[in-house]
């Protein structure tokens, strides 16, 4: 059996974020994103340098407000009023998760539309449900339909199988893919069979956390295989996908690390760029 194609998510990255860079030299103005990050969960410490790092080299301002894991709910949305406050803010994005005792939704209700670079406030949520072209589309389900865009021609009547419901990916991805016509099926920790469904699918989009669950018994020979997991078994990285079996019978795939992770960084800098642009009247 011939090795499925690998989809390289690195390098589509490196090509998107020369492009971003390309729109920022053309402004005087730089756009500037606010990350707030609660706490010292090590895997958001390394998520928001990243960010921030990939940011500045695309030559925006990004400053992380690190706050103390005790903050009060009524505090972080005061810090989240004063940025949709500051003018000099184009984008805000609160790193999740958030601690227990912080209620998500109000947080992320509170971010202003226009700068909810996350697309994770119900209003650019509802838009995208509503396949409206002023939707803030969530990073990583944009990062995928890009990566999807290269390997088909056309999405329309494609199945399209996504493993977890989360609202970060498996909820806005299935949106999208629905907003690009594909036949959406999301299966999930409570659904029967799901092997068999996930068997029929032309494009299998792993994203529930558990790793390596997606095995080749799953995969229908030659279908896409996008794997969003990021999980550590004895401190080495894996995705969702039992990748060395399944390559051998899918014919696209996404690696780990090097798949979908440099693509949401690259989609989050595009989202930024776009909220900049929306909130100076340029075209773009
Ligand atoms: N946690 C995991 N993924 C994401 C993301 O895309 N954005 C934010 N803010 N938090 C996350």
């Amino acid at each position: 059996m011939t090795n499925a194609k690998i989809i390289d998510g690195r390098a589509l990255a490196v090509e998107l974020r020369s492009e971003v860079a390309q729109k920022v030299a053309a402004h005087d103005l730089k756009p500037n994103l606010a990350v707030v990050l609660v706490g010292n969960d090590e895997a958001s410490l390394i998520y928001d340098r990243n960010k921030q790092k990939a940011a500045q080299e695309v030559g925006m301002d990004c400053h992380i407000y690190h706050l103390e894991e005790n903050i009060t709910e009524v505090e972080l949305l005061e810090l989240i009023d004063q940025l949709n406050e500051d003018v000099r803010v184009n984008g805000i994005l609160v790193q999740l998760p958030l601690p227990k005792h912080i209620n998500t939704l109000n947080i992320l209700t509170r971010i202003s539309p226009e700068k909810d670079v996350d697309g994770f406030n119900p209003y650019n949520a509802g838009l995208l449900l509503n396949n409206s072209p002023y939707a803030v589309v969530p990073a990583t389900p944009k990062g995928i339909l890009y990566m999807l865009e290269r390997v088909f021609s056309d999405l329309s009547g494609k199945k399209a199988v996504v493993i977890g419901r989360s609202n970060i990916v498996g909820k806005p991805l299935a949106a999208l893919l629905l907003n690009h016509n594909c036949t959406v099926t999301v299966v999930h920790s409570k659904t029967l069979d799901t092997e068999s469904i996930v068997a029929q699918a032309d494009i299998v989009i792993a994203a529930c956390g558990k790793p390596k669950i997606v095995t080749e018994n799953w995969i229908k020979p030659g279908a896409c295989v996008i794997d969003v997991g990021i999980n550590r078994i004895n401190g080495k990285i894996c995705g969702d996908v039992d990748f060395d079996n399944v390559q051998l019978k899918a014919g696209y795939i996404t690696p780990v690390p090097g798949g979908v992770g440099p693509m949401t960084i690259a989609m989050l800098l595009l989202n930024t760029y776009e909220a900049f642009a929306r909130q100076n009247h340029f075209n773009f």
